[in-house]
């Protein structure tokens, strides 16, 4: 045995709020499609000077105070992200000097798409096995308003921006997060761009094939988990899946037979963040007392990639 634990999180939401009352006026759309296809009712973007950065520096420092734990205690810091500000200088770089950690904390960003924090938690949970400090900050963070496409309103009203922390410690007695990861390499259905100036500079989806993706994989992985974990569905107290659709995620419950009281989400004020969706759901679900210590938290993200991962992540007890 041995594994990480949640200790504490943090998550930061820019302050513009986008409806779909709003959008209504921009494009042709309507609070009624986009509300019963998806959940959204609104987004936060980005605006003037808050970035990819700031939101991660304040998720961070609310996950580092909430946990009662130092900067020169972390011996990693992991950024799950498609959006950064900078391809280099990494996020967890500028978050190495902004928070004060240590020189030798292992810093570096990750990109998995949808499923990037759930890769990032396992990916901490091997490097602080090794490590000398066995804290780690790991964060989603997205600012998706930077790459969607205002004209194209198939994809626009779907994403927003934001960025979630996990504060969580190592230790030899704590349990494995069990994770399983996947990808089914696909870079037709889902695609941000990247540097390859052939490529269109937007966001590209093929939303029914996402779709069709979305809903065996989400399932599939949560069984997977519980399998790995030794423990049936039933015994998860809480359920925290990648807000990509609501109907994506009722599909999804019905499949797995779980109690949908376990599954509520928040896309309806937040939109799919990608790689920030799970961290910013569960510290909500933290700071409203519906994920409390001892609780075995499953949680799965799903997109990008195409990829897939889900985790048991159980919040310590002080
Ligand atoms: O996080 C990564 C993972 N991403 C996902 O999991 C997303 C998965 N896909 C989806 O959630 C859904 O496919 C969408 C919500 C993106 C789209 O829903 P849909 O039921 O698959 O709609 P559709 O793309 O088949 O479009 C249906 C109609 C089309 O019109 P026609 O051709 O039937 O006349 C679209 O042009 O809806 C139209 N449409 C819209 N109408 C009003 C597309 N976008 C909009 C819009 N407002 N914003």
């Amino acid at each position: 045995m041995s594994g990480i634990k949640l200790l504490a999180t943090g998550s930061a939401l820019p302050q513009h709020v986008i409806t779909n009352h709003d959008l209504e006026q921009i494009m042709d759309t309507s609070d009624q499609w986009i509300s019963s296809r998806t959940g959204i009712r609104a987004r936060h973007h980005c605006r003037g000077e808050e970035s990819h950065t700031g939101l991660c520096l304040e998720a961070a420092k609310k996950a580092l105070e909430r946990g009662g734990i130092r900067p020169h205690q972390i011996g990693v810091c992991l950024v799950a992200t498609l959006t950064p500000d900078h391809l280099t200088p990494a996020t967890a770089c500028v978050l190495q000097r902004e928070l004060g950690l240590e020189e030798d904390t292992v810093c570096f960003d990750l990109n998995a798409a949808c499923s990037g924090f759930v890769y990032a938690l396992h990916t901490a949970e091997c490097l602080l096995a090794a490590a000398e400090r066995k804290y780690a900050l790991v964060l989603g963070a997205e600012v998706l308003s930077r790459v969607i496409d205002m004209a194209d309103r198939s994809t626009c009203v779907l994403f927003g921006d934001g960025a979630g922390a996990a504060l969580v410690q190592w230790r030899e007695d704590y349990p494995s997060i069990h994770a399983v990861l996947g990808c089914r390499g696909d870079d037709r259905v889902l695609v941000v761009p990247g540097v390859n100036k052939r490529e269109p500079s937007v966001v590209h989806m093929e939303g029914q094939d996402v779709f069709r993706f979305a809903v065996e994989a989400l399932p599939r992985c949560a069984r997977q988990v519980a399998q790995k974990a030794g423990i049936t569905l039933e015994e998860v107290d809480r359920f925290v899946f990648h807000q990509a659709n609501q109907r994506i995620i009722n599909f999804a419950v019905k499949k797995l037979g779980v109690d949908p009281a376990k599954c509520t989400g928040n896309i309806e004020h937040t939109a799919n963040t990608s790689a920030a969706s799970v961290p910013i759901l569960l510290d909500e679900l933290v700071e409203k007392g519906e994920v409390k210590p001892g609780d075995k938290v499953l949680c799965v993200g799903f997109g990008g990639g195409l990829t897939w991962a889900g985790a048991l992540l159980e919040v310590a007890r002080s």
